[in-house]
C-alpha cells in the first residue's frame, strides 16, 4: 500500500520504517527541518537500538522516504497516519494544536481521486476521532473557497480510524512486529477491512524477521482488535492507566514491607505468579516515567471530569509516584545526615534504559530536589548526558564519562536507570574511589551480595 506517516518522531518513525520494511511504500513527512536533514542523511534522531540499521536499508529499497510538505506527502496515500506529539500542558491536558494543525493541513490537501483512511496514531482523548473529522472537512472546505484551487470537483471521501500505539522505547521495532494486539477503532467496514489487510504480515506473523529483531520464539498470530472510534480511544488511555497503577501499587506496598520487615521483591513475586495479577510492571523502585503515563493518566482524569467521574484510583497512581521519587532522597538522608555541600552521583538519567528520552524522567525530580538541597550533582549516562545538558540548562549538574568517574570523591551513588552495562562494574574499585561508599539501589537493580561484599552500604526499595 501507499502509506504516509505525518511526525517521524519515535512513533512515526518507528511505524514509517516497520511499514516499509512489511512491503509498503512509505512518505515520512516530518516539519521539523533539523530532523529531516538528519533523517535524509539516514541517521535517527534519537536513541532507539536497530532503528538506524533497518531505516537505512528501508531508505536504500526505495520503500521509506521524507518529506516535509504535507501535500506531497499524502498525495499518493491509500493510508494517512497521524503520529505528531500530544504533550502535557501545564494543565495536565494534552496539547492537541499538532494534531489539529496536521488534520486540518490533509484536509487542505485531500484530492478526490481515491477513498483515503485518516489513521489516528497520536494518543488522544476520547472523542478526538470525530474531533479530526471534523477538523478535516474544514481543511476540506477552507481550501474550496480559494478559486485557484477550486478545480477539485468532487469532495475527498475519507475515513477516520484510531490505532493507538502500544510500542515501548527501547524495544519499538520488537514491539510494533510482535504486538500482544493491534486495535483499530472505527465506524466504517472498509476501513476496517483496509487496516487488517495493511496489518496482516503482523497479524498472521507471514513476514521473514528481520536481523535487527528476530521472531521471538512461540510468537502465534497477533490478535486484531476491532472497536468502536471512542473505545478504541479508552483502550490506550487504560491500558497505560492500568500499567501506571501496577506499578504504583507495587511501590505503595513496598513502603509498608520497609515498615514490616517483609521483602516486596519477594511479595511480588508470590502475587504475580497468580495468572490473574501476572508478574509484570510489579517492580517496585523510583516509579514510572516517560513521555505517556503521566500525560495518559492525567488526560483521563480530564475525560472523566467532563462528565463528572470520580477518579480516586488515577490521583492515588500519579501521587505515589510523585512521593515514590523521593524515598532515594530520604534514604540519602538517614545515610548522610546532611545533604548540603555533599557530592551525590546519579547512575542513569534516561526514564528507562535503551532510550536517550528524558520525558518526565525520575533523574530530573531527583537530580533538582538534591541541587535545591545544597548537594552537588554528578550524573553518568550511556547515551542520555547530552540530551540532559541540552533540554535542562536549568540543572547544574556536572556530566561523567564513565562510572568510575561519577564514584570518584561521591558521597553517594543513586542507581536510577537500570542500564545492562551497570551489572559489570567492578565494585571494589569504585567503592575505593568514593568518600563514602553508599548505594541507593532505585530500581532493585544492582547485585546486592557483591555490593556489600565491596564495601558498600546498599539501600533498595521495600526490602
Ligand atoms: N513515545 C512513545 O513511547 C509513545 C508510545 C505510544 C504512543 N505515543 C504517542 O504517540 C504520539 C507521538 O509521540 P512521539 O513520542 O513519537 O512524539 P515526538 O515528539 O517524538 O514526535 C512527533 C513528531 O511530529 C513532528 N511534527 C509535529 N507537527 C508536525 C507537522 N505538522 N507535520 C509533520 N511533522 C510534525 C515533530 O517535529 C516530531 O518529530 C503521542 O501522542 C504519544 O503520546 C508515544
Amino acid at each position: 500500500m501507499e502509506i504516509c506517516v505525518i511526525g517521524a518522531g519515535y512513533v512515526g518513525l518507528v511505524t514509517s520504517t516497520c511499514l516499509a520494511f512489511l512491503g509498503n511504500r512509505v512518505v515520512a513527512c516530518e516539519s521539523n527541518k533539523d530532523k529531516l536533514k538528519q533523517l535524509e542523511s539516514g541517521k535517527v534522531p534519537f536513541y532507539e537500538p536497530g532503528l538506524e540499521e533497518l531505516m537505512g536499508k528501508m531508505i536504500a529499497s526505495g520503500c521509506l522516504s521524507f518529506d516535509s510538505d504535507l501535500e506531497t506527502a499524502i498525495k499518493a496515500a491509500d493510508v494517512i497516519f497521524i503520529a505528531v506529539g500530544t504533550p502535557p500542558t501545564q494543565s495536565g491536558e494534552p496539547d492537541m494544536s499538532q494534531v489539529m494543525a496536521v488534520a486540518r493541513g490533509i484536509g487542505a490537501a485531500l484530492d478526490a481521486k481515491k477513498p483515503r483512511i485518516i489513521v489516528n496514531k497520536s494518543t488522544v482523548p476520547v472523542g478526538s476521532g470525530n474531533w479530526v473529522e471534523m477538523l478535516v472537512n474544514q481543511g476540506v472546505e477552507a481550501i474550496q473557497m480559494v478559486p485557484a484551487r477550486s478545480a477539485r470537483q468532487d469532495s475527498p471521501q475519507f475515513s477516520v480510524v484510531s490505532n493507538p500505539e502500544f510500542l515501548r522505547e527501547g524495544s519499538a521495532i520488537f514491539d510494533t512486529l510482535y504486538p500482544d494486539r493491534i486495535v483499530v477503532g472505527s465506524g466504517d467496514e472498509r476501513a476496517d477491512a483496509t487496516m487488517r489487510e495493511l496489518y496482516k504480515p503482523i497479524l498472521m506473523q507471514s513476514f521473514q524477521a528481520p536481523s535487527v529483531s528476530p521472531r521471538p520464539d512461540g510468537m502465534a498470530q497477533v490478535a486484531f482488535v476491532s472497536t468502536d472510534l471512542a473505545s478504541a480511544e479508552m483502550i490506550k488511555y487504560s491500558a497505560n492507566a492500568f500499567l501506571a497503577m501496577k506499578i504504583s501499587f507495587s511501590n505503595e506496598v513496598a513502603g509498608l514491607c520497609e515498615k514490616v520487615g517483609a521483602d516486596v521483591r519477594q511479595v511480588m513475586k508470590g502475587i504475580g505468579l497468580d495468572a490473574r495479577i501476572g508478574s509484570r510492571f510489579l517492580n517496585a523502585g523510583i516509579g514510572w516515567g516517560g513521555s505517556c503515563f503521566k500525560k495518559d493518566v492525567q488526560a483521563l482524569i480530564g475525560v472523566a471530569r467532563e462528565y463528572n467521574c470520580p477518579t480516586s484510583l488515577l490521583e492515588a497512581t500519579i501521587s505515589v509516584n510523585e512521593r515514590q521519587r523521593l524515598t532515594v532522597i530520604t534514604k540519602l538522608q538517614e545515610e548522610l545526615k546532611i545533604l548540603k555541600g555533599r557530592t551525590i552521583g546519579l547512575m542513569g538519567l534516561s526514564f528507562k534504559p535503551n532510550t536517550d528520552d528524558l520525558r518526565d524522567a525520575a533523574s530530573i525530580t531527583i537530580a533538582s530536589h538534591l541541587i535545591k538541597m545544597g548537594a552537588q550533582v554528578k550524573a553518568y549516562d550511556p547515551v542520555a548526558a547530552s540530551n540532559c545538558f541540552h533540554q535542562h540548562p536549568e540543572l547544574d549538574i556536572v556530566y561523567c564519562h564513565s562510572l568510575k568517574e561519577l564514584a570518584n570523591q561521591a558521597d553517594a551513588l543513586i542507581l536510577v536507570t537500570e542500564w545492562d552495562d551497570f551489572l559489570s562494574c567492578d565494585w571494589p574499585d569504585l567503592a575505593k574511589c568514593m568518600r563514602k561508599p553508599i548505594l541507593i539501589d532505585g530500581r532493585n537493580f544492582l547485585p546486592e551480595q557483591a555490593l556489600t561484599d565491596a564495601g558498600f552500604i546498599y539501600r533498595g526499595i521495600g526490602h
